[in-house]
């Protein structure tokens, strides 16, 4: 066994792991991140993408391709830990609900934390560039075209200042607190909302 400690969703913990278990594993079973999911254990399907901070920012990983103990003395991100503490999403959140970018949920929670990397990466992408960013993470039930929309209105909503980045510390991505009421003002109409090619 392996003593690590790892700040996940903003709390530290420190645990004993088998040198062999993989983060997403450690995340549900150790940590309770249940929100977390495996679909594929085999890094095809991006289910189980949360964000680590490594030595170049705080990217998303497929949390079935790390080990544990890799994720020591490191910040890890779940879709647990990307709303704030008062129960207001995050935009990428809101906007997959606003614009019915789910049907199952299963690849939902990879799909936001790897959307998040992608918009902070390149605040506005074109279509083809969010299908391009998000081509590691399989949608059996969508057809993609919502979850495209989604994070097109989400990429909008951060850059009508709905949203802002962190000032020098926490996870790039992870929302600022503000009123809940004027969050709620700042959502994007639905006009404004740019739509697929037919
Ligand atoms: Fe990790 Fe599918 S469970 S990529
Ligand atoms: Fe079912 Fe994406 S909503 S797999």
């Amino acid at each position: 066994m392996t003593r690590i400690n790892v700040t996940v969703d903003g709390v530290t913990y420190e645990d004993d792991v088998e040198p062999r278990t993989l983060l997403v594993h450690y995340l549900r079973e150790q940590c309770g991140k249940v929100g977390t999911v495996v679909g594929c254990d085999t890094s095809n399907c991006g289910a189980c993408t949360v964000l680590m901070a490594g030595t170049s920012g705080r990217h998303s990983v497929k949390s079935c391709t790390v080990l544990a103990v890799q994720a020591d003395g490191r910040e890890v991100t779940t879709i647990e830990g990307l709303a704030e503490e008062s129960g207001q999403l995050h935009p990428v959140q809101q906007a997959f609900h606003e614009q019915h970018a789910l049907q199952c949920g299963f690849c939902t929670p990879g799909m936001i934390m790897e959307a998040v990397d992608l918009l902070q990466d390149n605040p506005h992408p074109s279509d083809d560039e969010v299908r391009e960013g998000l081509k590691g993470n399989l949608c059996r039930c969508t057809g993609y075209q919502n979850i495209v929309r989604a994070v097109q209105a989400a990429a909008s909503a951060m850059g009508n200042g709905a949203h802002r980045a962190p000032e020098g510390e926490g996870m790039p991505g992870t929302p600022v607190a503000e009123p809940a009421a004027a969050a709620t003002d700042e959502r994007v109409p639905e006009e404004a909302v740019p739509r697929p090619a037919p």
